[in-house]
C-alpha cells in the first residue's frame, strides 16, 4: 500500500479526488499526511474530515526555499511518505525535495504542457487565443512544469469563456486524471525513460 503525502496551498479539490479514489480502493495506497504552506487552505479541512494528519508549514518561517524544503522532507519522512503529490501547491520546490524523493514527486498543471507553464495557465491560454486547453500530470524535475508527462487531458475553449468557466472545465478532467496517474504509479505501472513515460499493461 503506497504511502502518499499531498502538498496543497488552497481548496484541495484535487486532494479530495485522490482521497475518494483511495477510499473506494481505486488507488492501492492511502494519503498519510497533507501539508499546506497556507494556514487557511480549505484542503486542510478536507484532510481532517478524512481523519488524516493535516499540517500547516509556513514558508515564511524559513530562511529560504531550501530550508523550507528540508522541513517538508523531514515531515514527509516522519509519515513514511513514498510518493509526494503536489495538488495546487503554489511554491517552487528545490533539489532538496527532489533528491529526497527521486522520480517520486508528481504535479498537476492546468495546461497542456509545454504550453503555458507557470502561473495563471488558464488565463495565458485565453489571452493567447488557444482553442484547446487542458491539464497535465507530470513528474517534477528541477525546471518549472518541465518534468516527464504522465497523463494529459484536453478540453475545448468555448467562445465567451472566462478564466472561471475554463478552469472549471479543466478541473473536471484534473479530478479524473490525477487519481488515475497515482493509481498507475501505485501499481508500479509507470516506466520512465528520459523524458518519456510509458504505461506497462
Ligand atoms: C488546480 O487547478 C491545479 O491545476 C492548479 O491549482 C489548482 C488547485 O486546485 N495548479 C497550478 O496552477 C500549479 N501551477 P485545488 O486546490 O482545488 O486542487
Amino acid at each position: 500500500e503506497l504511502k502518499i503525502g499531498v502538498l496543497i496551498s488552497g481548496s484541495g479539490s484535487n486532494l479530495q479526488s485522490i482521497l475518494d479514489a483511495c477510499a473506494c480502493g481505486k488507488i492501492a495506497g492511502r494519503v498519510v499526511c497533507v501539508i499546506s504552506n497556507k494556514a487557511d487552505a480549505f484542503g486542510l479541512e478536507r484532510a481532517k474530515k478524512a481523519g488524516i494528519p493535516a499540517l500547516h508549514l509556513d514558508h515564511r518561517a524559513y530562511s529560504g526555499r531550501e530550508a523550507y524544503d528540508e522541513a517538508l522532507v523531514a515531515s514527509l519522512r516522519e509519515f513514511g511518505v513514498e510518493l509526494v503529490v503536489l495538488a495546487g501547491f503554489m511554491r517552487i520546490i528545490t533539489q532538496v525535495l527532489l533528491d529526497a524523493f527521486p522520480m517520486r514527486v508528481m504535479n498537476i498543471h492546468p495546461a497542456l504542457l509545454p504550453a503555458f507553464p507557470g502561473l495563471h495557465a488558464q488565463r495565458q491560454a485565453l489571452d493567447y487565443g488557444a482553442k484547446v486547453a487542458g491539464c497535465t500530470v507530470h513528474f517534477v524535475d528541477c525546471g518549472c512544469d518541465t518534468g516527464p508527462i504522465i497523463i494529459q487531458a484536453a478540453v475545448s475553449v468555448i467562445e465567451g469563456d472566462t478564466e472561471d468557466t475554463l478552469s472549471a472545465r479543466i478541473q473536471k478532467e484534473e479530478h479524473r486524471i490525477y487519481p488515475e496517474a497515482i493509481r498507475l504509479f501505485s501499481e508500479g505501472a509507470l516506466k520512465v525513460d528520459g523524458r518519456v513515460v510509458t504505461v506497462r499493461a
